[in-house]
């Protein structure tokens, strides 16, 4: 019946677990990632450096990133029959649910796949942090009928994804910038798919099962596909001067505006946002495409004034990907590309020290009725 029991719509404000991975610092304006301020390590750290933190709970001396760096090269060689059959995928399927295909065949050639140690689990996740990206970036190319490509493997995991995911090299300031992006989607604590995938970890179900729930619960637009749609909005709106009435337009059918509000910050700013806001301001002048930023920007100030909203991270990472050139639809596959190292340290934690999440649910069903004739 759950009568009785504490009851919260959508687990707002309760606590599913304890962590040593990371945590909301909403009054300090700050997520900690093993102690470290997010904002810090998109600033100063590279993308494997972030994960060697996320993975090994400290961060790595230069030695220590480059023998990480050779290890998610051999895993960033993807076994030929995964792009074999995302090649026979149709042109019509969304490119998350490729990703999910992609790393649900890989799953395959992993020979402990059933066990939950540490050791075999890190294993398995060293090659899903490091074959993501060359899923995503290479179903893409599959996808318009161009052939995979090897990683380069003096380059590190962002810089391969961008540069599969663009018809030009990468730039350098975009590159780096991309890379920045990555390191804001990594991890920030008990989102709807990282919580997915530790409950399916906590069946002791594999960790490639745990990462595909993830995946499925990232490609809700109210998550992941957020930043997607964003760009869209933004497209449609086309110029700041027609943003005031097609704001007005959205809130008068209550319609939610994507990239705007959280969870967790509620009514107050996502310090990955602010950071991802200047990132644009970059990119735009150098593009010579400021436009796209002062949308973003009279955007930002209608919502404010007008429901009292904030930005959340994927309203500013949809127009630095558009400015990079990268096809909308594979917005939320970057997102999913970086956040896999956030999921595997999950799943890690979760099955090291485990306890399966069954709650209740407050029965508002018909009461007992005997079962006549
Ligand atoms: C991500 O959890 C994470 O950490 C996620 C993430 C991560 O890194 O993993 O940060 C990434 O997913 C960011 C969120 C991306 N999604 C969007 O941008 C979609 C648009 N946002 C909303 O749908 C919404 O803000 C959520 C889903 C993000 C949060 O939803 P809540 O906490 O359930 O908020 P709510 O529905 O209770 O809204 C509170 C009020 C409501 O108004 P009232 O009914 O009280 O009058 O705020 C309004 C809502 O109508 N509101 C919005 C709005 N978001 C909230 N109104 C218009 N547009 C919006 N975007």
């Amino acid at each position: 019946m759950g009568v009785g029991l504490p009851f919260s719509p959508g687990l707002e404000n309760i606590i599913a677990t304890t962590t040593r991975i990371s945590t909301i610092d909403v009054e300090n304006h700050r997520i900690l990632i093993r102690g470290y301020d997010l904002i810090e390590l998109a600033q100063k750290a590279t993308f494997e450096a972030a994960i060697y933190l996320l993975l090994y709970g400290r961060l790595p001396s230069p030695e220590e990133v480059a023998a990480l760096k050779q290890e998610l090269v051999r895993y960033m060689h993807v076994p030929r029959p995964v792009y074999e059959l995302l090649s026979r995928m149709p042109g019509s399927m969304h490119p998350m649910d490729v990703v999910r295909v992609g790393i649900s065949v890989l799953a395959a050639y992993e020979e402990n796949l059933e066990d939950p140690s540490v050791e075999a689990n890190l294993k398995k996740g060293l090659r899903l942090i490091a074959a993501t990206p060359l899923i995503v970036g290479n179903g893409y190319r599959l996808l318009k009928g161009l052939p995979a490509l090897d990683p380069l493997e003096k380059e590190g995991i962002s810089y391969n994804l961008l540069r599969l995911l663009k018809p030009s090299p990468p730039e350098p300031l975009e590159a780096r910038i991309f890379e920045q992006t990555m390191i804001l989607y990594i991890e920030h604590e008990l989102a709807a798919s990282t919580f997915t995938a530790r409950v399916v970890a906590s069946t002791l179900s594999d960790i490639y099962n745990s990462v595909c729930a993830a995946i499925s619960a990232l490609k809700g637009p109210l998550h992941g596909r957020a930043n997607e749609k964003v760009m869209a909005m933004l497209l449609e709106i086309g110029d700041a001067s027609r943003a005031e009435e097609y704001i007005d337009r959205l809130l008068s059918r209550k319609e939610r505006v994507m990239g705007f509000g959280h969870r967790v910050y509620k009514r107050g700013l996502d310090p990955r946002a602010l950071f991802a806001k200047n990132l644009l301001r970059q990119l735009a002048e150098n593009k010579g495409k400021l436009q796209w930023y002062e949308l973003a920007e009279r955007v930002e100030l209608l919502m404010k004034q007008k429901r009292d909203l904030y930005p959340n991270v994927d309203f500013f990472t949809g127009p630095l990907y558009y400015l990079m050139g990268i096809e909308m639809n594979q917005y939320t596959p970057i997102f999913v590309a970086a956040r896999m190292a956030g999921w595997v340290a999950h799943v890690i934690e979760q099955q090291s020290e485990n306890r399966i999440y069954r709650p209740r649910a407050l029965y508002q069903g018909p009461p007992y009725t005997p079962l006549t004739q």
